[in-house]
């Protein structure tokens, strides 16, 4: 196992996440690259760690990088297989053939269990970029989404560290008065979006609505049950303000067969905390 890196990551040295020579940035000039390339190109090496493979599916791969992971999979690393999944499709999207190119993209909700009957043939390896915060119910969602996958689910998103939260395996539902210290981005968000009106109503069931804090350890006790192994993990900054306390997390798990422990999913009297276990033990918890 990686050790867990904790630390800023150096980006002078981007090379070590891409190859030099592999990306050009101009091929793909619909994406804010200035935004957060460490991220970027964080994302990619996590599926370059894990070639050669036949197959990706790309769990809402679409806004603000119109299906650049998608696109990069059939280009630079060759797959020959590759499927996109979102419920929204970008401008870019929509206007510009070449981007679609070699992507078999499949506009749905991959947390409907009708729309992912119809995906059939499984993939060696899933991309969940950013998109788990969002589930409305992530019990529900992720084993539609591992149904889909034959070796490989790389995880990454932003998440509550370990050690800022109480106890381990922490779920965090990002609304109300009560989490406001733990939102990512508080003085952006609450400056350029309407923060409160956005994600701070719980009563909207839409994953633009809903925003979920949670630690690694509630992501790996999550995945184990389903009888997934963590492989490897990395965490970084990224665009994450200096005053933010989240981090951004890469997870690799590979499929071990068997499922784990059962973990348990039990809403505590806290109404913004849930917490999981990895066994059939319960615990709520304060912060
Ligand atoms: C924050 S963006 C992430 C984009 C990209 N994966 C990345 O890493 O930058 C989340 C994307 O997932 C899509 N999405 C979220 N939940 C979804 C769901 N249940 N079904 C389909 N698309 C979903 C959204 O429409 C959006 O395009």
């Amino acid at each position: 196992m990686i050790k867990e890196k904790l630390k800023t990551a150096d980006v002078s040295g981007l090379d070590q996440f891409a190859s030099p020579g592999l990306i050009d940035e101009s091929d793909y000039e619909t994406v804010n690259w200035e935004k957060d390339r460490e991220t970027i190109l964080r994302k990619i090496s996590m599926i370059r760690r894990c070639l050669p493979i036949d197959s990706v599916i790309d769990f809402g791969g679409m806004w603000e990088v119109d299906g650049l992971y998608s696109r990069l999979c059939r280009e630079k690393f060759g797959i020959p297989r590759v499927t996109m999944v979102d419920k929204f499709e970008s401008e870019n999207w929509i206007r510009n053939p070449s981007l679609r190119a070699g992507v078999d993209f499949r506009k749905g909700d991959f947390s409907d269990e009708q729309f992912m009957a119809t995906i059939r043939e499984p993939y060696d390896l899933a991309l969940a970029y950013d998109v788990l915060p969002h589930q409305i119910d992530l019990r529900h969602t992720l084993p539609l989404m591992l149904s889909k996958t034959k070796r490989f689910f790389l995880i990454s998103h932003a998440i509550l560290p370990e050690k800022l939260m109480p106890f381990r395996n922490c779920l965090v539902l990002l609304s109300g008065s009560k989490s406001r210290s733990l939102i990512p981005f508080h003085e952006k968000w609450t400056r350029e979006i309407n923060y409160w009106a956005n994600f701070s109503d719980a009563t909207i069931i839409n994953t633009s609505h809903w925003l979920w804090g949670m630690t690694p350890s509630f992501i790996e006790s999550l995945m184990v049950g389903f009888g997934w192994k963590l492989i490897h993990k990395e965490f970084w900054r990224g665009w994450l303000p200096n005053s933010s306390k989240w981090k951004i997390c890469g997870l690799i798990f590979t499929k071990t067969g068997s499922v784990g422990a059962g973990v348990r999913f039990i809403p505590s009297f806290e109404p913004h905390i849930i917490r999981f276990t990895g066994y059939t033990r319960l615990l709520t918890g304060k912060f």
